[in-house]
């Protein structure tokens, strides 16, 4: 399928999604979105595909929403849903999305970047929720899915003054799982997704989802989730195969059944 605003690879298991608007640095325009929200889907629907990996290549990741095309919409226009629905399409990807971020990843990107599972930062990084600079306050999970992953204190600060920070922060803060040199932020992502595309596809799934429901609901409800998705997968086939592979030790090759 052709796109204008992204480009897609697909090397065996894994598909790597570039966002492509570098003269505006990857400002994220509800047409780019949407081909975004589309090429994840169509990977999360293919079985060949194990693992995504998203990126805005070694310069930027994305500078948020498209300003210039925000400055005209007026709240109706926002509630009628004019930028449609990708937002809510990306959160029910199933497998999982590895960000591998450069340079800026501000307000709608640095939303994105929350919404992958694993995040690789080069040391160029640079994150923030500037939307209060704007007049207004994130709109696509900043409020809720920072402070669940740096606390209350550090989300109120970046989000109420809406500076930014850098990718040694960011680590500290635990947005981001490691930081890599300048230049290498895609290529430590493809070597982290070919080691996870061959984990159980089913097994990384049920666990993707029971940690992102987990998040959502009180400890007891959480463990009553985690042990449906842990019962079910004793009845795959991949489960007889790793535990086979280590009894027999032997590498565990598993086909996602
Ligand atoms: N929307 C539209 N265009 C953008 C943009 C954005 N978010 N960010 C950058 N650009 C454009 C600039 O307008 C500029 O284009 P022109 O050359 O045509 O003027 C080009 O990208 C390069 O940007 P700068 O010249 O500004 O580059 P810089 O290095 O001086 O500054 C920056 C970089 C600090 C990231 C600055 O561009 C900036 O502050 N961008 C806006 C960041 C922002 O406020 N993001 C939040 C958007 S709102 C949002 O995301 C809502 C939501 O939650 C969904």
């Amino acid at each position: 399928m052709g796109y204008e605003y992204i480009l897609v690879e697909k090397e065996g298991a894994v598909g790597t999604i570039t966002l492509n608007r570098p003269k505006v640095l990857n400002a994220l325009n509800p047409a780019l979105m949407k081909e975004l929200a589309e090429a994840l889907e169509t990977w999360d629907a293919d079985p060949e595909l194990r693992v995504m990996i998203l990126t805005g290549g070694e310069e930027n990741f994305a500078a948020g929403a498209d300003i210039k095309e925000m400055v005209t919409r007026d709240a109706v226009q926002m509630m009628q849903g004019v930028h449609g629905n990708a937002w809510q399409r990306i959160r029910k990807i199933t497998k999982p999305i590895i960000a591998a971020v450069s340079g800026y990843a501000l307000g709608g990107g640095c939303e994105l970047v929350m919404c992958c599972d694993i995040v690789i930062a080069s040391e160029s990084a640079k994150f923030g929720q500037p939307e209060i600079k704007l007049g207004i306050m994130p709109g696509a999970g900043g409020t809720q899915r920072l402070p669940r992953l740096v606390g209350k204190h550090r989300a109120m600060e970046m989000v109420l003054l809406g500076n930014f920070i850098d990718a040694a922060q960011a680590e500290r803060w635990g947005l981001v799982n490691r930081v890599v040199p300048k230049g290498q932020v895609v290529a430590e992502a493809k070597k982290l997704a070919a080691e996870l595309a061959k984990r159980p596809p089913l097994a990384v799934k049920m666990a993707k989802q029971s940690i992102l429901h987990g998040l959502n609901v009180d400890l007891e409800s959480g463990l009553t989730i985690e042990s449906q998705c842990f019962n079910l997968l004793f009845a795959t086939e991949d489960k007889t195969e790793g535990m086979k592979a280590f009894i027999e030790k032997r590498e565990a090759h598993f086909k996602g059944q």
